[in-house]
């Protein structure tokens, strides 16, 4: 049995997402994003009404507050704020965050606001290509400062945009649908780029206009492992690592592209293009911390040619190949390899690389579940799968790593990517299925009453021997 003790002033939280859980996804003048036109499949719920956290928005902090969170990490919808994604400001959509930062502080819950996770506005993609042209930077730039100007005198810690990995490749994301295979495969960098030079615009505008707030990228950290001890192998972990996450935070933190990466870029022409004056916001701008969303690990062996395409499109290359990381358990929805220790390798990569604090802004078990006649979720293998993750949490701040805070994924059951509400990560069980909103009340599940009594105490016991989600 080991006692797993945390700092005084560790930052336990939860996080969520605007479309994931809002619904009310026309109301109040809001616009459409990317992810509310996108195509999803048959028989999966949509962002209509998803959590419908959005005429629930009360009672859901009351249950934060009950949990004991000191954090909240939740996102703006762009398109409530700037319904086209530039123009005028709806102030409804304002109304609603106000509301919402308001009641968190009244329960002192410090807010940890993403600026933008995956909801791109439509009329952004119709008008200007979205990430693909310099527009949307412009536009993204005046919502910075819309939300660091009015938001500024009660929101301190934010976060640019989430996993600029997904929105790059992911179309339901970025919207880019009007392009051949060829031509996706460039403009895919091109976003990113335009992406990161954004973000950059951000952390400049929120250290000019919230003089004591801090910000940063949340990145969708890959932590992978050479798949054998052939140093092909470790070779093809290493370009996958890089490609998969350092290219996006060598960019965030330092403003440029590893040098390996870049050149492979040059010789497939898939390098962005830029613009001379682009050097000086890239370089100037740094971030106050790392956010980072870390679910699983994987492996990675040499190309050989071995086709791929089961794997998300982020994963194929022809630098490496991906496949899960056999030596750790894998269940329905967790199919890559559940890795708690690998959490701390990543902390220890990403501090010794960046020097920067770190934050666990996701992190988390999914499952299929379903209420018991009793109202009840009993949901150990998440209990497991949490206490194992916060334990190396705790070795990590033993071994020196600054590491701010954990918020798990999710506070509540959400839309979950592909998969609607088959798939729940929540500690909060919202009752709904994909194709019967029912009454939408919320139960909390055996991980809430866990996590409350952990936070509480700031320390929990754990029998590291025991994997609860797992038999290895
Ligand atoms: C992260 C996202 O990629 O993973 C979340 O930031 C997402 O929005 C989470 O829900 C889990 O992914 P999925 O597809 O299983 O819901």
């Amino acid at each position: 049995m080991t006692n797993v003790k945390f700092p005084t002033d560790f930052l336990w939280g939860v996080s969520s997402s605007a479309f994931q859980i809002e619904g009310a996804s026309t109301e109040d003048g809001k616009g459409l994003s990317t992810v509310d036109t996108r195509k999803v499949k048959e028989g999966i719920a949509d962002t209509a009404i998803a959590s419908d956290h959005y005429h629930h928005w009360k009672e859901d902090i009351s249950l934060l507050a009950e949990m004991g969170v000191k954090t909240y990490r939740f996102s703006i919808s762009w398109t409530r704020i700037f319904p086209s994604g530039e123009g005028e400001v709806n102030q409804k959509g304002l109304q609603f965050y106000d509301n919402l930062i308001d009641e968190l502080l009244a329960y002192n819950i410090e807010p940890l606001v993403t600026m933008y996770h995956f909801d791109l506005p439509q009329n952004l993609v119709d008008k200007y290509q979205g990430w693909l042209s310099r527009e949307t930077i412009d536009c993204y730039e005046k919502y910075a400062e819309v939300l660091f100007t009015h938001y500024g005198d009660r929101v301190k810690n934010w976060i640019s945009i989430n996993e600029e990995l997904m929105v790059m490749y992911s179309q339901d994301f970025n919207g880019i649908r009007n392009l051949d295979e060829k031509q996706y495969k460039k403009a895919v960098f091109q976003m990113m780029y335009h992406m990161s030079l954004a973000e950059k615009k951000a952390f400049k505008l929120c250290h000019e206009l919230v003089t004591d707030g801090k910000i940063g990228p949340a990145n969708a950290f890959q932590n992978i492992y050479p798949a054998t001890s052939d140093p092909l192998d470790v070779e093809a972990a290493m370009n996958a690592e890089e490609f998969l996450s350092y290219m996006l935070l060598d960019l965030s933190v330092k403003g440029k592209f590893p040098e390996n990466t870049l050149r492979y870029l040059q010789k497939e022409n898939l390098a962005p293009e830029t613009l001379p004056e682009d050097e000086e916001i890239l370089k100037n701008n740094k971030p106050d911390y790392i956010c980072f969303n870390y679910y699983a690990s994987l492996c990675a062996e040499v190309y050989t040619g071995l086709a791929d395409d089961h794997m998300p499109p982020f994963f194929r290359s022809n630098m490496y190949r991906i496949v899960p990381n056999q030596t750790k358990s894998l269940s329905e929805w967790m199919v890559f390899g559940i890795d708690p220790v690998g959490m701390r390798i990543s902390m220890r990569k990403l501090y010794n690389r960046y020097e920067l604090p770190l934050m666990i802004t996701e992190n988390g078990y999914a499952d299929s579940e379903e209420l018991s006649d009793t109202f009840e979720i009993n949901d150990e293998k998440r209990i497991g799968y949490l206490q194992l993750h916060l334990l190396e949490c705790s070795k990590a701040i033993d071994e020196g790593i600054p590491l701010l805070g954990y918020s798990a994924w999710s506070f509540l059951d959400s839309l979950s990517g592909r998969e609607g509400f088959s798939k729940r990560y929540g500690l909060v069980y919202v009752n709904r299925t994909d194709d019967d909103t029912k009454d939408l009340k919320r139960y909390k599940k055996k991980s809430f009453y866990w996590y409350q009594n952990a936070i509480k105490q700031n320390e929990f016991i754990v029998d590291e021997g025991k994997k609860n989600y797992d038999n290895k």
